[in-house]
């Protein structure tokens, strides 16, 4: 989690770094700093607790830390508190090396015992302190060699930006498991943990594989492997729009990205070079499966973490539903532990939106060596899991940069559908008028997506009423337990009000009783058969002082006896509802975090890519 920048070039190095900081900090927050080598092959740096801009004035927006070449770090605490001594960059003793690291040493424990018998002195908590001191263990001049001989001892998950004092004229960088990206310019050249760091300076990016150093110079750049033989890389040219990265006037990205999810849906529906509806039908290239195959199937899997997972419970209601194959959702953490079994004829799906995180990285890895290739649901073009899966259907949700996932997720959701809607043609589990209808459906998605984002106001003035709430519940049947899911999450990690979703038939099993006057209930009733049932469970809380928001269908008049207060969202079909149902439930929680002053983009504790298990 954390991110690292390098800078080395014609231009002052700090402020550059600085800029491409504030373009990571939605992967950690708590501390800063850079290390930055001066024309006369000096290395000074400053760290500092809290958000980048305390670092930025305290080095008055990088000018007081001259020089043309230096990396830095904005820290998600995994070992240490955050704290001077735990922020990078980290040194040798004589600050001649400066390391900066994205990613977990898991043998540091026993690396720092030997280092430390040998004399060597720690000042930090961090794993990565470790790696200062092994390179300047093994240093003798040459940078290159140091770097490998490193590698071959650490193990774990690192992105490093490694700077010598002595080479003032180069910057190192390496990877495995972590992400790393290196760019060019006429001016320079950079490294950073993710694209948006340097897209203001360059759009030619080389993407650096597992175990590849890079070494950076003002005009320069290779790349070798760990055997120290020079590789040749090929440039990507990035080609989204820059503002993408950005605010755009909105107040937060969190609602510039609910704002966008019509055209993120869009773009998944209709990818600009690729359109995954044709001609009445639904061709999703990327699958590059037969009829056949697709017939065979026998069993999906779907493997994920967070809003990603939630988006894989409703896939596993429409596939199912739909395609009729069995679907069995799994979080990545656990499924990676449980030596899962996986029979003939299964078809692994992984999603994420960073293509980054491990745990579910690591199922991929699993599956594969199980023998099943593994079909990646991706958002971050290049990333780790979407180059690692055997294939990749994109998300085209664009740069999600607010920690809380909205318009990803909904374009996940998209994806899934598209999928059940595929098999479901294929193998003839939906007669062609109900198909026709689906597609129908599907592509009004954005402009009802659009439609409910207007009554945002409304919602706004019926979260201002839970500012102070202490439990929110969310309930739901069937597809909308999924959504009721989502929709706790959203509330949760944005306003730090607690909040738990359940299936709405669970709550008398033990919940029920923590029901007090006031507290309250949402229940998502957008299941048309089991409307009545979600009736009855709301109908239960309310008796015992619940304040019941519902979350219907238009038309649904009658829930009115059985709520306080009811949102409808417009008609589509019993699959297709989460869709829309999430839309004012992302809303609430934006809404009642604002309402309660919290940093809506960047939550406490959390980070926006999940890269640690
Ligand atoms: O990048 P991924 O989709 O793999 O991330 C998975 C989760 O970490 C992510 O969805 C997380 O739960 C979000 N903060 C939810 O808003």
């Amino acid at each position: 989690m954390c991110g690292i920048v390098g800078y080395i070039g014609k231009n002052q190095a700090a402020p550059i770094i600085l800029g491409g900081l504030e373009k990571l900090e939605y992967r950690g927050y708590d501390s800063a700093g850079m290390a930055i080598i001066s024309e006369d092959g000096k290395l000074t740096y400053e760290k500092s607790v809290g958000r980048l801009k305390v670092l930025d004035e305290l080095t008055h927006g990088g000018s007081l830390l001259p020089g043309h070449a230096g990396i830095g770090h904005t820290r998600w605490a995994t070992h240490g508190v955050p704290s001077n001594e735990n922020a990078h960059p980290h040194f040798n003793e004589a600050e001649t090396i400066a390391v900066v690291h994205n990613g977990i040493i898991e043998n540091y424990i026993q690396l720092r015992d030997k280092l430390t018998k040998k004399g060597y002195k720690f000042h930090s908590e961090t794993d990565t302190e470790v790696l200062a001191h092994m390179l300047d263990r093994y240093y003798k001049g040459n940078p290159l060699e140091t770097i490998t001989r490193v590698m071959h001892r650490v193990e774990g998950s690192y992105a490093l930006g490694i700077i010598f004092a002595d080479h003032p004229d180069e910057i190192y960088a390496v990877r495995k498991d972590s992400p790393l990206v290196v760019g060019r310019n006429e001016e320079g050249c950079f490294i950073a943990s993710d694209v948006p760091a340097m897209l203001k300076h360059t759009r030619t990016v080389y993407y650096v594989e597992n175990q590849e150093i890079a070494c950076l110079k003002a005009d320069e750049l290779h790349f070798y492997s760990i055997d120290e033989e020079e590789l040749e890389k090929q440039p990507t040219e990035i080609d989204w729009d820059a503002n993408a990265a950005e605010k755009g006037g909105y107040e937060h990205f969190m609602l510039k990205e609910m704002y966008e999810q019509p055209k993120a849906i869009r773009e998944t529906l209709i990818p600009q070079n690729n359109p995954r509806i044709r001609s009445n039908d639904i061709v999703i290239e990327e699958l590059n499966m037969s009829d056949e195959e697709i017939k065979a199937i026998r069993k999906i899997h779907i493997v994920a973490c967070g809003s990603a997972y939630h988006a894989g419970m409703s896939g596993k209601y429409v596939i199912e539903g739909l395609a009729r194959i069995p679907v069995e959702v799994d979080l990545a953490s656990e499924f990676r532990y449980r030596d899962p079994i996986i029979e003939e004829g299964a078809l692994v799906i992984v999603i994420s939106q960073s293509g980054e995180t491990a745990d579910t990285k690591e199922a991929l890895h699993l599956s594969q060596s199980k023998g099943f290739p593994v079909l990646g649901i991706v958002n971050v073009v290049g990333s780790a899991i979407a180059r690692e899966a055997d294939k990749v259907m994109y998300t085209w949700a664009g740069p999600e940069i607010a920690v809380a996932t909205t318009k990803a997720y909904s374009a996940q959701l998209i994806a899934l559908y598209l999928l059940a809607m595929k098999f479901a043609r294929v193998r003839g589990t939906v007669t062609d008028e109900y198909f026709k209808e689906l597609l129908e459906d599907i592509q009004r998605l954005p402009d009802q997506v659009e439609m409910l984002l207007e009554s945002r106001k409304r919602i706004q003035r019926f979260a201002n009423r839970y500012i102070g709430a202490k439990d929110v519940f969310y309930i739901g049947r069937g597809a909308d337990y999924a959504t009721a899911l989502e929709s706790a999450l959203k509330l949760k990690e944005i306003s730090y009000v607690h909040s738990e979703a359940y299936a709405a038939g669970e709550l008398k099993h033990g919940t029920i009783s923590l029901i007090e006057e006031g507290t309250l209930v949402t229940a998502l009733a957008t299941q048309e058969a089991l409307y009545q049932k979600t009736v009855s469970n709301m109908v239960e809380v309310k008796s015992r002082g619940a304040f019941v928001l519902a979350v219907t269908n238009e038309g649904n008049k009658d829930i009115e006896k059985a709520a306080d207060y009811v949102i409808h969202i417009p008609t589509t079909n019993q699959w297709m509802a989460n869709s829309l149902a999430i839309v004012p439930m992302q809303l609430f929680a934006y809404y009642v975090a604002l309402g309660k002053g919290c940093d809506i983009d960047k939550p406490r504790n959390l980070a926006k890519s999940v890269t640690v298990e």
